[in-house]
């Protein structure tokens, strides 16, 4: 990400057997459609389980940047939307992440005339948009792209729309829901994406006053209304976070409790865990986990939009991998650079070798301590895993990038046993 600088690195002496319960924070790829979204509620909003993370600061600084309050106590975060001064975001601004795109449907919902730079690209590859700008066309978004700038502006008004998505796009859903739930007529999304964040999106929009259906399956209807009323709503937990977790506790033999998750946002994720042979029990929203003495290797992880195994937690669970016994193979479906990781694995003892979208992860009986360089979110939360299980101390550079999407990492390790300290 353009935004990050190398700053803070974790020291981890591997080796020590987790133990505990374990609360799981909010989900970041919720809170930033919910934030974008508020926009459009012109009042006070507050949102509980809002994790503490760069991204989401990121987020409340564009929306003090355009004239709106927000401020925080705990995890409580109050944003205000009544006020607002501006219709352009900076490109400062835009690329201190790359999600800040999410904000373009409630922009134009909400001023008719909206300026702002390109997200670029990313640590990922190429991370294109085509999907959000075209869909927002259809919806009567006169949209002109030069030198990374975007001019967007509604000349007749925002309606609704058919609208097929090519890729069930995350954001794109997002962006259209948002644009959507104030557009004049009903707005059909076909191929939309699936995931639990789109689901929490609808939840607060619906909470807001807006009509929303399917949301959560293939084709979600917005019935767009006149106006929308601020809410009160409770951020999802997050489930790449608490696969992270677990892949933790899988790779240090450890049991731990976990409590506040959504089992059922855990579907593709926990089978790969009972396969290397962890017993895992839910109850309500909580859940047990135990690991066993050595790991199994999970025979084969493709990456795919949701309900299939998310690319989130590609990274961790390759650091799983690593460490148990046999063969893995990872199909990475969803973008062309995710395994940025796979290199400073190998520094830390791993037998992986990649080929295009496919890994081949060799499990080995114990990874060695080493100095890493974080480059990416999810890949910075491997580096961490993989070094619980290390013999010896290792350092991982780049943790501004962990600190994206996990809050407090090295305080939840620790209070759960980990040897780790932020410098
Ligand atoms: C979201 C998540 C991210 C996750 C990803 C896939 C947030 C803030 N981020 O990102 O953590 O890894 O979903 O689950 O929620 N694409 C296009 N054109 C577009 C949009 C996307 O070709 O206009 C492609 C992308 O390059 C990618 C695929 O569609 O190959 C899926 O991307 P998308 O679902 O849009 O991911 P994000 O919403 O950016």
């Amino acid at each position: 990400m353009k935004g990050c600088m190398v700053v803070g690195k974790f020291v981890v002496e591997g080796g020590r057997t987790l133990q505990g319960e374990v609360r799981v924070q909010g989900s970041k790829n919720s809170t930033l459609p919910i934030l974008a979204a508020s926009l459009l509620c012109r009042g006070e909003s507050v949102l509980y389980n809002c994790p503490q993370l760069t991204d989401v600061e990121a987020s409340l600084t564009i929306l003090r940047y355009i004239g709106c309050t927000a401020r925080r106590e705990g995890d409580v975060v109050i944003v205000d939307t009544g006020c607002v001064e501006r219709n352009d975001i900076p490109s400062a601004l835009m690329h201190r992440m790359r999600s800040s795109i999410i904000f373009l449907g409630a922009m134009i919902a909400r001023f008719d005339r909206v300026k702002m730079s390109f997200p670029g690209g990313c640590e990922l590859g190429p991370r294109p948009i085509d999907l959000h700008l075209n869909a927002l066309r259809e919806m009567g978004v006169e949209i002109s792209e030069e030198h990374g700038e975007l001019d967007c502006c509604i000349t007749d008004r925002l309606h609704g729309a058919n609208i097929a998505l090519t890729i069930p796009s995350v954001g794109a859903t997002e962006n259209i829901m948002i644009a959507a739930a104030t557009a004049e007529g009903t707005t059909i999304i076909s191929n939309a994406a699936r995931e639990p964040e789109i689901t929490d999106l609808a939840d607060y929009l619906t909470a807001c006053g807006a009509k929303i259906s399917g949301a959560g399956e293939s084709t979600v209807i917005i019935d767009g209304v006149a106006r929308l009323h601020p809410a009160s709503h409770a951020i999802i937990p997050d489930r790449i976070v608490a696969a992270t977790l677990m892949s933790a506790a899988a790779v240090t033999g450890s049991d731990i409790r976990f409590k506040s998750i959504i089992p059922s946002h855990l579907g593709s994720i926990l089978p790969v865990f009972r396969e290397c042979g962890c017993d895992i029990q839910c109850v309500g929203d909580g859940m047990s986990f135990h690991s066993p003495y050595r790991l199994r290797s999970p025979k084969l992880i493709r990456t795919m939009p949701y309900p299939g195994f998310p690319t989130d937690a590609q990274a961790p669970l390759m650091s799983v991998a690593a460490v148990a016994d046999g063969l893995t193979v990872f199909v990475e479906n969803m973008f062309e650079s995710r395994y940025g990781h796979v290199s400073e694995l190998c520094r830390l003892g791993a037998d992986i070798r990649v080929e295009g979208r496919v890994a081949v992860v060799a499990g080995a009986r114990r990874l060695l301590s080493a100095r890493v360089r974080a480059r990416d979110l999810r890949g910075a939360a491997s580096l961490v895993v993989a070094a619980l299980s290390a013999r010896g101390v290792s350092e991982i550079e780049g943790i501004e990038y962990l600190e994206r999407g996990y809050e407090d990492f090295e305080l939840v390790l620790s209070a759960l046993g980990a040897e780790i300290k932020k410098l």
